[in-house]
Order: C-alpha cells, then structure tokens, then sequence
C-alpha cells in the first residue's frame, strides 16, 4: 500500500469518525431538549389568554365533570400521573401543603388533579391515589381524547416515554405547573413546587383571593 494511499484511508476514517461525532452531538442534543422541555419555562410566554379552563372530565367517583363544576372557587390545577415517581407527589404534597394553611379559606379553593395517562389512571385509580395527598383535591380522568383537550385547553405539554425500568414499560413526561384560575375560570398565574415556600405560596393566593393584589 502507497503511503498516499495510507493517508487517503486515514482521511476516510477521521471523516466518518466526524461524522459519528457530529450524529452522536446532534442525537444528544435532541435528548438533552426533550428532556428539559419537561422543565419548560412557564407557560405565560404563550399568552395568558390562551389559557382556558375548559374540559369535560371524570372525576375520581365517577362523575361527569366540566370548568362549569368549578366555577365560583379560586382553581389550583395540577396535570401528572399517580405512576410518576418524581414531580407529580412532589408537587402534590406542596399543593395539599399549601391547602392546609388556607385555614377556612380552602372552601374558596378547588384543588384538582387531571391526569395524562388516563389508561392507567381510572376514576379508582385516582381516587386512591388524592385521598393520600388531601382530601379536597379531585382526580380527574377520562378519554386519550378528552384528556388531550383538557391539557391543550390549559397549554400543558405531556408525552408517552419508553422507559424499560418503569411499571409497564413508560413514563408520562409532563409540564410541573400549579395553575391558579380565578372564580370565573381566567387565568391567574402560574406556580412551581419549590420555587417558594407553601406559607409564600399560601399567603400570595390569599392575597389574591382577597383583593389585595
Ligand atoms: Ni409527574
């Protein structure tokens, strides 16, 4: 073999030793975005308006539900799945924490619960699942179809993940926002387990519910 031929060869080689990299970077990359997409930034950025509260669910004793049911009580929403390891009783335990220091305010406050995996997520399912949080939070479920409206009403991203180590297979990556909606259904804010306090957070919702904000 010619050297020059040795050296036409080792080009090759580097060039498609490049081209895994370049594949291996762009293929971590995507990963990398998908993943930190379940840490998305608030969903304001989207408009407040495009917020609605709008579903037709049900609830975790088996009632037909919809916004309408709610209407009247300051909203604290919540998407998850009762297999999530992490965010979802994380979350819930802030939120039932946060309910707990209402005092008798908590009969202004409609704590709910919509999963996205409804077909692991039966009203029984979910029924079982609130009463450990608290006792005024709702599950809600429903349809694969019912439940995408439901989160694409609220902006709320969710996404079936293959994950061999998880209970049948998958995980549910999802957004972790608390949304509060007004008595009349409108968007208020949004929270994040873990960005303040349940007293701050209390005291903040309070505030509002009161008109001092
Ligand atoms: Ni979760």
């Amino acid at each position: 073999m010619t050297s020059s031929k040795t050296t036409q060869l080792r080009r090759i080689r580097y060039g498609l030793w490049f081209l895994v990299t370049i594949a291996a970077l762009a293929l971590g990359g995507a990963y990398f975005v998908r993943m930190i997409g379940v840490r998305e930034p608030p969903p304001v950025a989207v408009g407040e308006a495009a917020i609605r509260s709008e579903f037709s669910l049900i609830d975790h004793n088996g009632n037909r539900v919809t916004e309408a049911d709610f209407l009247g009580r300051w909203q604290l929403v919540f998407f998850g799945f009762t297999h999530c390891p992490d965010v979802c009783p994380t979350t819930l335990a802030y939120m039932a924490n946060v309910l707990d220091r209402f005092g008798e305010e908590v009969e202004r406050v409609a704590p709910i619960f919509i999963t996205v995996d409804p077909s692991r997520d039966t009203p029984e399912v979910m029924a079982e699942y609130v009463r450990t949080f608290h006792p005024k939070l709702v599950g809600l479920t429903g349809s694969e179809a019912e439940v995408a409206a439901a989160a694409q009403a609220f902006r709320v991203y969710y996404e079936r993940m293959e994950e061999e180590a998880a209970p049948d297979g998958y995980l549910m990556a999802h957004s972790g926002h608390i949304y509060l909606m007004t008595p009349e259904g409108r968007f208020e804010d949004v929270f994040r387990e873990g960005d303040r306090s349940a007293e701050e957070m209390a005291a903040d919702i309070l505030a509002r519910m009161n008109g001092k904000q």
